[in-house]
Protein backbone atom coordinates (compact mmCIF):
# COMPACT_ATOMS: atom_id res chain seq x y z
CA UNK A 1 0.00 0.00 0.00
CA UNK A 2 1.03 3.59 -1.08
CA UNK A 3 0.88 5.61 1.91
CA UNK A 4 -0.66 9.40 1.89
CA UNK A 5 0.63 11.89 5.10
CA UNK A 6 -2.40 14.30 4.29
CA UNK A 7 -2.84 17.76 5.05
CA UNK A 8 0.06 18.57 7.41
CA UNK A 9 2.52 21.38 7.31
CA UNK A 10 5.58 20.14 5.64
CA UNK A 11 8.61 21.03 7.02
CA UNK A 12 10.28 21.55 3.61
CA UNK A 13 14.39 23.40 3.08
CA UNK A 14 12.12 25.95 1.62
CA UNK A 15 10.14 26.51 4.85
CA UNK A 16 7.29 25.19 6.60
CA UNK A 17 4.56 24.58 3.45
CA UNK A 18 1.24 23.17 3.60
CA UNK A 19 1.00 19.98 1.85
CA UNK A 20 0.53 15.76 1.31
CA UNK A 21 3.41 13.59 1.19
CA UNK A 22 2.72 10.40 -0.84
CA UNK A 23 5.57 7.44 0.58
CA UNK A 24 5.24 4.52 -2.34
CA UNK A 25 7.60 1.27 -1.61
CA UNK A 26 11.02 2.75 0.49
CA UNK A 27 10.87 6.23 -0.81
CA UNK A 28 8.44 9.61 -1.01
CA UNK A 29 7.15 9.52 -4.43
CA UNK A 30 5.31 12.71 -4.41
CA UNK A 31 4.98 16.56 -2.59
CA UNK A 32 2.04 18.47 -3.64
CA UNK A 33 -1.11 20.19 -2.33
CA UNK A 34 -4.48 17.55 -2.64
CA UNK A 35 -2.23 14.66 -4.14
CA UNK A 36 -5.02 12.99 -5.67
CA UNK A 37 -4.89 9.22 -5.00
CA UNK A 38 -6.34 5.35 -5.16
CA UNK A 39 -8.52 4.73 -2.04
CA UNK A 40 -7.67 0.83 -3.21
CA UNK A 41 -4.00 1.06 -2.81
CA UNK A 42 -3.02 4.40 -0.26
CA UNK A 43 -3.25 4.15 3.57
CA UNK A 44 -4.33 7.89 4.38
CA UNK A 45 -2.60 9.56 7.60
CA UNK A 46 -4.49 12.54 8.46
CA UNK A 47 -1.91 15.49 9.78
CA UNK A 48 -4.23 18.47 10.23
CA UNK A 49 -2.61 20.75 13.00
CA UNK A 50 0.65 18.79 12.79
CA UNK A 51 3.98 19.48 11.32
CA UNK A 52 5.84 16.64 9.03
CA UNK A 53 9.31 16.27 9.22
CA UNK A 54 12.00 14.41 7.98
CA UNK A 55 13.26 11.64 10.23
CA UNK A 56 15.42 13.31 12.49
CA UNK A 57 19.42 12.46 12.20
CA UNK A 58 21.15 12.11 15.78
CA UNK A 59 24.91 12.52 14.83
CA UNK A 60 26.42 10.92 18.28
CA UNK A 61 25.60 8.36 19.93
CA UNK A 62 27.69 5.50 22.38
CA UNK A 63 25.29 2.28 22.43
CA UNK A 64 26.45 -0.45 24.47
CA UNK A 65 30.01 1.20 25.26
CA UNK A 66 32.32 -0.49 27.34
CA UNK A 67 34.42 2.21 29.12
CA UNK A 68 37.01 -0.41 30.54
CA UNK A 69 35.19 -0.96 33.57
CA UNK A 70 31.73 -1.02 32.67
CA UNK A 71 29.63 -1.23 29.72
CA UNK A 72 26.42 1.38 28.72
CA UNK A 73 22.93 -0.33 28.92
CA UNK A 74 21.31 0.91 26.14
CA UNK A 75 22.61 -1.87 23.22
CA UNK A 76 21.35 -1.11 19.78
CA UNK A 77 18.11 -2.41 20.45
CA UNK A 78 16.96 -0.68 23.24
CA UNK A 79 19.09 2.88 22.30
CA UNK A 80 17.46 2.58 19.12
CA UNK A 81 14.14 1.78 19.69
CA UNK A 82 14.52 5.27 22.35
CA UNK A 83 15.60 6.91 19.52
CA UNK A 84 12.67 5.84 17.05
CA UNK A 85 10.27 6.84 19.36
CA UNK A 86 11.49 9.87 19.42
CA UNK A 87 11.20 10.83 15.97
CA UNK A 88 15.38 10.00 15.28
CA UNK A 89 15.23 7.42 12.20
CA UNK A 90 19.24 7.28 11.46
CA UNK A 91 21.74 7.25 14.40
CA UNK A 92 25.39 7.64 13.79
CA UNK A 93 27.23 5.40 16.66
CA UNK A 94 31.11 6.00 17.16
CA UNK A 95 32.81 2.74 16.38
CA UNK A 96 35.98 3.16 18.55
CA UNK A 97 39.36 1.08 17.41
CA UNK A 98 40.76 -0.72 20.32
CA UNK A 99 44.70 -0.10 20.35
CA UNK A 100 46.58 -2.08 18.45
CA UNK A 101 43.15 -3.11 16.19
CA UNK A 102 42.99 -2.06 12.52
CA UNK A 103 39.98 0.50 11.97
CA UNK A 104 38.44 -2.83 10.22
CA UNK A 105 38.28 -4.62 13.41
CA UNK A 106 37.10 -1.39 15.24
CA UNK A 107 34.76 -1.39 12.63
CA UNK A 108 33.60 -5.10 12.46
CA UNK A 109 33.18 -5.06 16.44
CA UNK A 110 30.61 -2.43 15.82
CA UNK A 111 28.80 -4.19 13.57
CA UNK A 112 28.80 -7.49 15.13
CA UNK A 113 27.03 -5.03 18.18
CA UNK A 114 24.46 -3.62 15.86
CA UNK A 115 23.59 -5.74 12.85
CA UNK A 116 20.23 -7.47 13.03
CA UNK A 117 19.34 -5.87 16.31
CA UNK A 118 18.54 -2.02 15.55
CA UNK A 119 14.99 -0.45 14.97
CA UNK A 120 16.44 2.44 12.97
CA UNK A 121 18.87 3.16 10.28
CA UNK A 122 22.49 3.46 11.55
CA UNK A 123 25.90 3.86 10.51
CA UNK A 124 28.72 4.15 12.18
CA UNK A 125 31.61 7.18 12.46
CA UNK A 126 34.99 5.36 12.88
CA UNK A 127 37.06 6.67 15.83
CA UNK A 128 40.78 6.56 15.86
CA UNK A 129 42.68 5.51 18.46
CA UNK A 130 46.00 4.95 17.93
CA UNK A 131 48.02 6.04 14.44
CA UNK A 132 50.63 4.32 12.67
CA UNK A 133 51.51 4.26 8.67
CA UNK A 134 48.92 1.43 8.32
CA UNK A 135 46.24 3.08 10.20
CA UNK A 136 47.20 6.15 7.82
CA UNK A 137 46.50 3.55 4.24
CA UNK A 138 43.53 2.13 5.89
CA UNK A 139 41.39 5.56 6.26
CA UNK A 140 41.15 5.26 2.46
CA UNK A 141 39.78 1.96 2.19
CA UNK A 142 37.12 2.54 5.01
CA UNK A 143 36.16 5.93 2.98
CA UNK A 144 36.00 4.05 0.02
CA UNK A 145 33.41 1.44 1.99
CA UNK A 146 30.86 4.06 2.97
CA UNK A 147 33.14 5.27 6.46
CA UNK A 148 33.33 8.88 5.84
CA UNK A 149 33.42 10.53 9.04
CA UNK A 150 36.16 9.99 11.77
CA UNK A 151 36.20 11.40 15.60
CA UNK A 152 39.37 11.86 17.45
CA UNK A 153 40.28 12.57 21.07
CA UNK A 154 42.26 15.27 23.19
CA UNK A 155 40.99 13.73 26.18
CA UNK A 156 41.10 10.58 27.79
CA UNK A 157 44.44 8.64 27.91
CA UNK A 158 43.29 5.83 26.77
CA UNK A 159 42.22 7.19 23.63
CA UNK A 160 43.64 10.40 22.90
CA UNK A 161 45.95 10.79 19.63
CA UNK A 162 49.39 13.42 19.91
CA UNK A 163 48.91 16.58 18.27
CA UNK A 164 51.61 15.49 15.75
CA UNK A 165 49.28 12.16 14.97
CA UNK A 166 46.28 14.55 14.88
CA UNK A 167 47.95 16.15 11.82
CA UNK A 168 48.52 13.51 10.07
CA UNK A 169 45.19 12.20 10.56
CA UNK A 170 43.78 14.94 9.32
CA UNK A 171 45.69 15.21 6.11
CA UNK A 172 44.42 11.98 5.38
CA UNK A 173 41.09 12.31 6.10
CA UNK A 174 40.95 15.72 4.15
CA UNK A 175 42.32 13.73 1.45
CA UNK A 176 39.62 11.02 0.94
CA UNK A 177 37.06 13.68 1.33
CA UNK A 178 35.85 12.96 5.17
CA UNK A 179 35.88 14.63 7.87
CA UNK A 180 37.02 14.59 11.46
CA UNK A 181 35.16 15.04 14.22
CA UNK A 182 36.99 16.09 17.35
CA UNK A 183 36.32 15.75 21.49
CA UNK A 184 38.28 19.30 22.34
CA UNK A 185 39.55 18.95 25.82
CA UNK A 186 43.16 19.17 26.70
CA UNK A 187 43.81 15.88 28.26
CA UNK A 188 47.00 17.13 30.42
CA UNK A 189 45.21 19.51 31.89
CA UNK A 190 42.91 18.03 33.06
CA UNK A 191 45.07 15.43 34.70
CA UNK A 192 46.72 17.90 36.70
CA UNK A 193 43.51 19.38 37.62
CA UNK A 194 42.37 16.03 39.14
CA UNK A 195 45.91 15.53 40.75
CA UNK A 196 45.17 19.25 42.64
CA UNK A 197 41.66 18.37 43.26
CA UNK A 198 42.27 14.92 44.95
CA UNK A 199 45.82 16.36 47.03
CA UNK A 200 42.87 19.01 48.43
CA UNK A 201 40.29 16.03 49.28
CA UNK A 202 37.97 17.36 46.68
CA UNK A 203 36.42 14.26 45.22
CA UNK A 204 32.59 14.62 45.80
CA UNK A 205 30.91 14.80 42.43
CA UNK A 206 30.89 18.94 42.71
CA UNK A 207 34.41 18.47 41.94
CA UNK A 208 33.60 16.92 38.44
CA UNK A 209 33.48 20.82 36.69
CA UNK A 210 36.03 21.95 38.25
CA UNK A 211 38.55 19.42 36.70
CA UNK A 212 37.34 20.40 33.05
CA UNK A 213 36.99 24.60 33.52
CA UNK A 214 35.41 25.92 30.13
CA UNK A 215 39.26 27.07 29.25
CA UNK A 216 40.13 23.08 28.87
CA UNK A 217 37.68 22.88 25.74
CA UNK A 218 38.73 26.62 24.46
CA UNK A 219 42.66 25.58 24.25
CA UNK A 220 41.54 22.30 22.51
CA UNK A 221 39.38 23.88 19.81
CA UNK A 222 42.03 26.75 19.56
CA UNK A 223 44.79 23.92 19.18
CA UNK A 224 42.73 21.33 17.18
CA UNK A 225 41.43 24.49 14.95
CA UNK A 226 45.18 25.29 14.12
CA UNK A 227 46.53 22.06 13.30
CA UNK A 228 43.23 21.52 10.82
CA UNK A 229 44.45 25.07 8.98
CA UNK A 230 47.90 23.54 8.86
CA UNK A 231 46.27 20.76 7.13
CA UNK A 232 44.39 22.02 4.84
CA UNK A 233 41.07 20.09 6.04
CA UNK A 234 37.66 20.44 7.43
CA UNK A 235 36.60 20.01 10.63
CA UNK A 236 33.70 19.36 13.12
CA UNK A 237 33.74 20.03 16.94
CA UNK A 238 31.70 17.59 18.81
CA UNK A 239 29.41 18.30 22.06
CA UNK A 240 30.53 21.91 22.05
CA UNK A 241 29.78 23.81 25.38
CA UNK A 242 31.39 26.62 26.35
CA UNK A 243 30.48 30.69 24.93
CA UNK A 244 34.69 30.28 24.40
CA UNK A 245 34.54 27.17 22.39
CA UNK A 246 32.26 29.21 20.34
CA UNK A 247 33.72 32.51 20.12
CA UNK A 248 37.62 30.54 19.35
CA UNK A 249 35.30 28.78 16.44
CA UNK A 250 34.05 31.95 14.83
CA UNK A 251 37.46 33.94 15.38
CA UNK A 252 38.47 31.35 13.00
CA UNK A 253 35.67 31.18 10.74
CA UNK A 254 36.29 34.86 10.27
CA UNK A 255 39.66 33.77 8.90
CA UNK A 256 38.17 31.74 6.20
CA UNK A 257 38.73 28.03 8.31
CA UNK A 258 35.49 25.68 7.24
CA UNK A 259 34.48 24.69 11.03
CA UNK A 260 30.77 23.03 11.47
CA UNK A 261 29.67 22.75 14.94
CA UNK A 262 27.63 20.26 17.32
CA UNK A 263 25.85 20.80 20.66
CA UNK A 264 23.77 18.62 22.56
CA UNK A 265 20.45 19.37 24.57
CA UNK A 266 22.09 18.93 28.09
CA UNK A 267 24.23 22.35 27.27
CA UNK A 268 21.45 24.15 25.96
CA UNK A 269 19.00 23.19 28.90
CA UNK A 270 21.10 22.05 32.03
CA UNK A 271 23.09 23.69 34.48
CA UNK A 272 25.94 23.50 36.24
CA UNK A 273 24.18 23.91 40.14
CA UNK A 274 22.55 20.54 39.27
CA UNK A 275 26.50 18.56 40.66
CA UNK A 276 25.59 20.05 43.54
CA UNK A 277 22.61 18.30 44.31
CA UNK A 278 21.91 15.81 47.19
CA UNK A 279 22.66 12.15 48.11
CA UNK A 280 24.70 11.43 45.29
CA UNK A 281 21.89 12.82 42.55
CA UNK A 282 24.40 15.20 40.79
CA UNK A 283 26.10 11.65 39.45
CA UNK A 284 23.75 11.55 36.89
CA UNK A 285 25.19 14.82 35.15
CA UNK A 286 28.36 13.19 35.49
CA UNK A 287 29.60 13.89 31.35
CA UNK A 288 32.28 15.43 29.66
CA UNK A 289 32.41 17.98 29.07
CA UNK A 290 30.45 18.83 31.96
CA UNK A 291 27.40 21.18 31.96
CA UNK A 292 28.47 24.89 32.26
CA UNK A 293 26.67 28.51 33.39
CA UNK A 294 23.62 29.91 32.31
CA UNK A 295 25.90 32.78 29.97
CA UNK A 296 26.91 29.54 28.02
CA UNK A 297 23.69 28.14 27.37
CA UNK A 298 22.44 31.75 25.83
CA UNK A 299 25.66 31.85 24.05
CA UNK A 300 24.63 28.16 22.09
CA UNK A 301 20.98 28.90 21.83
CA UNK A 302 22.12 32.08 20.16
CA UNK A 303 24.27 30.13 18.27
CA UNK A 304 21.45 27.81 17.04
CA UNK A 305 19.52 31.07 15.78
CA UNK A 306 22.16 32.42 13.82
CA UNK A 307 23.62 29.40 12.21
CA UNK A 308 26.72 29.28 14.18
CA UNK A 309 26.10 25.68 15.64
CA UNK A 310 25.27 23.61 13.04
CA UNK A 311 23.79 19.99 14.71
CA UNK A 312 22.47 18.82 17.62
CA UNK A 313 23.28 15.51 18.31
CA UNK A 314 22.87 13.98 21.97
CA UNK A 315 26.48 12.10 23.31
CA UNK A 316 23.82 9.53 24.19
CA UNK A 317 26.14 7.34 26.69
CA UNK A 318 23.80 6.52 29.39
CA UNK A 319 25.20 4.55 32.85
CA UNK A 320 22.96 3.68 35.69
CA UNK A 321 23.26 5.21 38.90
CA UNK A 322 22.34 1.77 40.93
CA UNK A 323 25.40 -0.28 40.38
CA UNK A 324 27.60 1.66 37.72
CA UNK A 325 27.58 5.73 38.62
CA UNK A 326 27.57 4.98 42.30
CA UNK A 327 31.21 3.12 41.38
CA UNK A 328 32.26 6.79 41.80
CA UNK A 329 30.73 7.91 45.38
CA UNK A 330 33.59 8.48 47.08
CA UNK A 331 35.89 9.74 43.95
CA UNK A 332 34.21 11.71 41.12
CA UNK A 333 36.87 9.96 38.58
CA UNK A 334 35.38 6.77 38.52
CA UNK A 335 31.90 7.76 37.44
CA UNK A 336 31.37 6.53 34.54
CA UNK A 337 30.73 9.84 32.09
CA UNK A 338 27.63 10.40 30.06
CA UNK A 339 24.13 10.56 29.70
CA UNK A 340 20.68 9.12 27.95
CA UNK A 341 19.01 11.45 25.27
CA UNK A 342 18.61 9.63 22.26
CA UNK A 343 15.03 9.53 22.82
CA UNK A 344 14.18 13.21 23.79
CA UNK A 345 16.18 15.02 21.85
CA UNK A 346 13.70 16.03 19.48
CA UNK A 347 10.78 17.05 21.99
CA UNK A 348 13.79 19.16 24.25
CA UNK A 349 14.53 21.04 21.08
CA UNK A 350 10.66 21.69 20.38
CA UNK A 351 9.77 22.57 23.57
CA UNK A 352 12.50 25.03 24.67
CA UNK A 353 14.03 26.28 21.08
CA UNK A 354 10.68 26.07 18.77
CA UNK A 355 7.49 26.55 21.41
CA UNK A 356 9.52 29.02 23.13
CA UNK A 357 10.86 31.41 20.36
CA UNK A 358 13.98 30.63 20.64
CA UNK A 359 14.33 28.85 17.11
CA UNK A 360 12.17 28.32 13.75
CA UNK A 361 10.55 25.34 12.84
CA UNK A 362 12.66 25.24 9.67
CA UNK A 363 15.80 25.49 12.01
CA UNK A 364 14.94 22.24 14.06
CA UNK A 365 14.66 20.46 10.60
CA UNK A 366 17.85 22.05 9.85
CA UNK A 367 19.59 21.13 12.88
CA UNK A 368 18.51 17.23 13.46
CA UNK A 369 18.07 16.32 9.79
CA UNK A 370 19.36 18.34 7.30
CA UNK A 371 22.60 19.56 8.54
CA UNK A 372 23.66 16.29 9.86
CA UNK A 373 22.95 14.08 6.07
CA UNK A 374 24.87 16.80 4.34
CA UNK A 375 27.75 17.09 6.43
CA UNK A 376 27.74 12.67 7.09
CA UNK A 377 27.03 12.09 3.54
CA UNK A 378 23.81 11.17 3.62
CA UNK A 379 22.04 13.63 1.54
CA UNK A 380 19.64 13.82 -0.16
CA UNK A 381 18.69 10.33 0.67
CA UNK A 382 18.09 11.58 3.97
CA UNK A 383 17.85 15.09 5.82
CA UNK A 384 15.08 16.49 3.66
CA UNK A 385 11.28 15.54 2.42
CA UNK A 386 12.44 15.51 -0.89
CA UNK A 387 11.05 13.08 -4.10
CA UNK A 388 13.02 10.25 -4.50
CA UNK A 389 14.41 10.32 -1.46
CA UNK A 390 13.92 7.86 1.32
CA UNK A 391 10.37 7.46 2.71
CA UNK A 392 11.66 8.95 6.66
CA UNK A 393 8.82 10.81 8.18
CA UNK A 394 7.59 12.57 11.18
CA UNK A 395 3.95 13.53 11.83
CA UNK A 396 4.35 15.91 14.70
CA UNK A 397 1.72 16.90 17.18
CA UNK A 398 2.21 20.12 18.41
CA UNK A 399 -0.59 19.96 20.70
CA UNK A 400 0.56 16.47 22.78
CA UNK A 401 2.22 17.12 26.46
CA UNK A 402 3.99 15.02 28.76
CA UNK A 403 6.71 15.04 31.77
CA UNK A 404 10.25 13.38 30.92
CA UNK A 405 10.98 10.46 33.48
CA UNK A 406 13.05 7.60 34.00
CA UNK A 407 9.86 6.06 34.95
CA UNK A 408 8.65 6.17 31.27
CA UNK A 409 11.48 6.27 28.85
CA UNK A 410 12.31 3.37 26.70
CA UNK A 411 16.20 4.10 27.20
CA UNK A 412 16.98 0.93 29.11
CA UNK A 413 18.67 2.67 32.06
CA UNK A 414 17.04 4.24 36.02
CA UNK A 415 17.89 7.69 35.34
CA UNK A 416 17.70 10.63 32.52
CA UNK A 417 18.90 13.74 33.80
CA UNK A 418 15.85 15.91 31.92
CA UNK A 419 13.78 14.33 34.97
CA UNK A 420 10.68 15.87 35.68
CA UNK A 421 10.83 18.40 32.94
CA UNK A 422 7.51 19.67 30.68
CA UNK A 423 7.18 18.95 26.91
CA UNK A 424 5.50 20.04 24.58
CA UNK A 425 4.36 18.56 20.90
CA UNK A 426 5.72 14.86 19.81
CA UNK A 427 5.91 12.74 16.82
CA UNK A 428 2.44 10.75 16.21
CA UNK A 429 3.89 8.72 13.66
CA UNK A 430 7.31 8.07 12.53
CA UNK A 431 7.69 6.11 9.00
CA UNK A 432 11.30 4.34 8.31
CA UNK A 433 11.83 3.57 4.52
CA UNK A 434 7.86 4.64 4.07
CA UNK A 435 7.52 1.87 6.98
CA UNK A 436 5.05 2.73 9.93
CA UNK A 437 7.29 2.32 12.57
CA UNK A 438 5.97 3.97 15.66
CA UNK A 439 2.14 4.94 16.16
CA UNK A 440 1.08 6.39 19.59
CA UNK A 441 4.12 5.76 21.38
CA UNK A 442 4.56 2.62 20.35
CA UNK A 443 7.08 0.81 18.09
CA UNK A 444 5.18 -1.19 15.88
CA UNK A 445 7.81 -3.06 13.54
CA UNK A 446 11.09 -3.84 14.70
CA UNK A 447 14.79 -4.69 13.43
CA UNK A 448 14.13 -2.77 10.21
CA UNK A 449 16.99 -1.05 10.50
CA UNK A 450 19.69 -0.78 7.72
CA UNK A 451 23.58 -0.07 7.80
CA UNK A 452 24.11 3.03 6.05
CA UNK A 453 27.64 3.06 3.50
CA UNK A 454 27.67 7.28 3.20
CA UNK A 455 29.19 9.37 0.61
CA UNK A 456 31.69 11.82 1.13
CA UNK A 457 30.87 14.60 3.38
CA UNK A 458 28.60 17.49 1.47
CA UNK A 459 30.09 20.57 2.48
CA UNK A 460 27.34 22.98 3.05
CA UNK A 461 27.23 26.86 3.38
CA UNK A 462 26.54 27.35 7.27
CA UNK A 463 23.57 29.42 8.34
CA UNK A 464 21.39 29.12 5.12
O1 LIG B 1 30.69 11.91 28.94
C1 LIG B 1 30.64 11.52 27.77
N1 LIG B 1 30.42 12.38 26.83
N2 LIG B 1 30.83 10.22 27.47
C2 LIG B 1 30.85 9.68 26.18
C3 LIG B 1 32.18 9.66 25.55
C4 LIG B 1 32.58 11.00 24.98
O2 LIG B 1 33.22 11.75 25.67
O3 LIG B 1 32.26 11.32 23.84
ZN1 LIG C 1 33.32 13.07 23.50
Amino acid sequence: MDKLIQGGTLVLPAGPTPGDLLLRGEIIAQIGRDLPYDPQTTEIFPADGCYVFPGFIDTHTHFQLDNGVVVSPDDFASGSAAALLGGTTTILDFATQNRGETLAQGLDNWHAMADGKTHCDYGFHLAVTWWNPSIAREITSVAAAGVTSFKVYMAYDNLRLRDQEIFALLEKVGEVGGILGCHCENGDLINCLIQRLRLANRLGVDAHPLSRPPEVEAEAIYRYLTIAKMAGAPVNIVHLSTAAGLAVVEAARAQGQEVYVETCPQYLLLEQSRYSQPDFRGAVYVMSPPLRRAADQEALWRGLALGQVDTVGTDHCSFNLAGQKDLGREDFTKIPNGIPGAQHRPLLLYTYGVAAGRVGIGDMARLLAENPAKLFGLYPRKGALAPGGDGDAVIWDPRQTGVISAANQRHNVDNTPYEGMAVTGGPRQVFLRGQLVVADGRLVAERQGRYLARAASLRFRRGI
